[in-house]
Formats: structure tokens, sequence, C-alpha cells
């Protein structure tokens, strides 16, 4: 079985979709892939996620409401096979903290040319969320199939 973390800031709005979508994908393909998803900041544990994130997520038929905000641990660099940053500022947190390279990606390297997932925590509005579910749908995709 193969492990998988995907890491953003605050874990309430582009990492839980990454593993919302992750986890519809291993369900309809019967994969032996477990993913579990956190933030590298500590500002919203505890908290679901954010209501644009909820909303597209339910628009494509994918449920997020349960997942609750976490903070990465030295746990999780050590438990996870593959750790898949959303942007290069997560990249840099996460090597920061001892995070080995050769474990760590960013989701845009799946057929994204190594772009970022934008942060949409500061868009304005919800199309921005459109852009970015799609972004995460098409690597995640590329990632597990
Ligand atoms: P995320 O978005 O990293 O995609 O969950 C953010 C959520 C909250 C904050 C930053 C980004 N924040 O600064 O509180």
């Amino acid at each position: 079985m193969q492990t998988i973390l995907f890491v953003c800031l605050g874990n309430i709005c582009r990492s839980p979709l990454a593993e919302g979508i992750a986890r519809h994908y291993i369900e309809a393909n019967k994969l032996d892939v477990t993913v579990d998803s956190c933030g590298t900041g500590s500002w919203h544990i505890g908290e679901p996620p954010c209501e644009n994130s909820i909303k597209v997520a339910k628009m494509h038929g994918i449920d997020i409401s349960m997942l609750r905000a976490r903070q990465i641990t030295l746990e999780d660099l050590a438990a996870f096979d593959l750790i898949i940053a959303l942007d290069s500022s997560n990249i840099a947190s996460l090597l920061q903290m001892g995070c080995p390279a050769s474990k760590l990606k960013k989701l845009g390297e799946y057929g994204y040319n190594g772009e970022d997932v934008p942060d949409p925590y500061f868009f304005d509005g919800f199309e921005g969320f459109e852009y970015v579910y799609k972004m995460i749908d098409e690597c995640v995709k590329e990632l597990l199939l």
C-alpha cells in the first residue's frame, strides 16, 4: 500500500480538495493507496474546509465537509511514502522542517508544468475555486491513474 500526504498552508482550501478528489479516484478504481492532508500552519486546526471548497467539491459529487484541518508533524515526514505540496512556499516550509527531498513533490509536477496551485483563500468570490478544482483534479488523476 502506498501512502500520500497532501500539504498546503491552512489545510482548509486546497489540500482538503486534493484529499477528497484522491479518495474519490481511489475508491472508484479500487487502488491500494491511502491519502491524508494537512497544513504547514496552525491557524485553522480543527476547522472544516472553507465554504467554497466544500461547495465546489459538492458540485462535482464529492463530499469533503467531514474533513478537519490539522498541522503537519515530524512523524508525518517519516510515515508517508510521498508528500505532495500544493505550492512552492509549502515546499520551502517542508524542506525547512527536514522533509526528505526524495519523497517531496509539487502537485503541479503531475501534468501542469510544475505550476503552483494558487491559494484561493485570498480570491475574491467563487470563480477561482472552479479553476483550482480543475487543476487539482487533473493533477491528482495524473498522479494516481
Ligand atoms: P489553504 O488556504 O492553504 O489552501 O488551506 C489558506 C487558508 C488559510 C490561510 C492561508 C491559506 N490563512 O492564512 O489563514
